[in-house]
């Protein structure tokens, strides 16, 4: 049931329960982060692995120092900057939380967020909200509350509704384990804005399994979502019967990311059997928009003697 009552949904989730929450991002389904069996319902509910540890939402820097192990100082002066706002911070846990919020390891993502019903919310319960975001694993995230209807309804009692998310994609998630600040997960914050703050940053290399968010195949549509170089002609659109997703309509990179993944839903649910899109610009906000744009797809669209050829991802150009 969606609903505005954030009193309501304070008390389910007090009792245990698992609901959808709003946030700048994406949508949530939370659960009380120092309640192991609540936290173990969010696995069931979106069937997601027991390796893939789940962001603990807090209210304030303050609450990095009751949570984490160690606070460094490079993640305070991020924290000054971009929070409460769309970025995640990885740090050695306290055993405070319990470890199948950070699916046995060592470490505990923490992110302040910036929606005020959810400010609200947290405020009016207490305890800090597990929450990834409220998809079925390795589906497409939810940015309004008939969105997250669609995706989990039935499966919680409450969906609070706080509107069109006005970011659109996931935060961004930086780890502080290593010697150096590495990003596991592009967002709205940069790595270039993270590092005019606190000067070097990495990205994360393939591999090492560091963030399970990394997986390669993630935020899917149910049909192929292919990428190509430029818009294909009308005549083999109609040959693969498949319609275009046309980012480039919503303006801004910003005005991509918020309508991002309610458009690759609408893609999802029309008649076509295929869906293709190109590339945005690979700068700022753009390098989450393809990153998530390479996850979602399951193949690069090329052509050879105007016929369409249809490649893996691994072989993509882009991004
Ligand atoms: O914007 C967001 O971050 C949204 C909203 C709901 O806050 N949440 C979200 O959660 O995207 P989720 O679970 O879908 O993605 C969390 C990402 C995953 O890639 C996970 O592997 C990584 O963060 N993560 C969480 N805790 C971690 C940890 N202790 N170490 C490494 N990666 C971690
Ligand atoms: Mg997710």
């Amino acid at each position: 049931m969606i609903t505005k009552d954030v009193e309501m949904v304070a008390e389910d989730l007090r009792n245990g329960n698992v609901d959808v929450i709003p946030t700048e991002t994406v949508y949530g389904l939370a659960a009380n982060a120092l309640d192991e069996s609540a936290v173990a319902k969010i696995y069931e509910i979106k069937q997601r692995p027991r390796f893939n540890p789940i962001i603990v939402h807090v209210r304030s820097a303050e609450d990095f120092r009751r949570y984490a192990a160690e606070v460094p100082v490079k993640a305070l002066m991020l924290a000054a900057e971009f929070s409460p706002g769309p970025i995640t911070f990885v740090m050695k846990k306290k055993d405070v939380i319990p470890d199948i919020v950070t699916a046995g390891h060592g470490s505990v993502g923490l992110r302040i967020p910036d929606h005020p019903v959810l400010i609200e919310l947290l405020d009016a319960c207490g305890f800090p909200l597990a929450a990834p975001s409220a998809n079925m694993f390795g589906r497409i995230s939810p940015t309004s509350a008939d969105e997250a209807e669609k995706e989990l309804g039935g499966k919680v009692s409450f969906i609070l509704d706080g509107g069109k998310c006005g970011i659109g994609i996931e935060s961004t998630v930086i780890s502080f384990i290593e010697d150096e600040p590495v990003i596991l997960r592009s967002g709205a914050v940069t790595r270039e804005m993270a590092e005019m703050v606190i000067g070097k940053v990495n990205e994360a290399r393939g591999g090492k399994m560091l963030s399970p968010g990394m997986l390669e195949s993630h935020y899917a549509p149910g049909k192929p979502l292919l990428i190509a170089e430029t818009r294909p002609s009308e005549e083999i659109l109609a040959e693969l019967n498949a319609e275009f997703m046309d980012l480039g309509r919503f303006g801004s990179l910003t005005g991509i990311a918020v309508n991002l993944f309610s458009e690759l839903r609408r893609c999802d649910e029309s008649d076509s059997e295929v869906i293709i899109c190109v590339p945005v610009k690979n700068e700022g906000i753009g390098l989450a928009i393809n990153d998530r744009l390479s996850r979602a797809s399951s193949g690069y669209l090329g052509t050879e003697k105007g016929l369409p050829v249809i490649k893996k991802t691994k072989e993509m150009k882009h991004a």
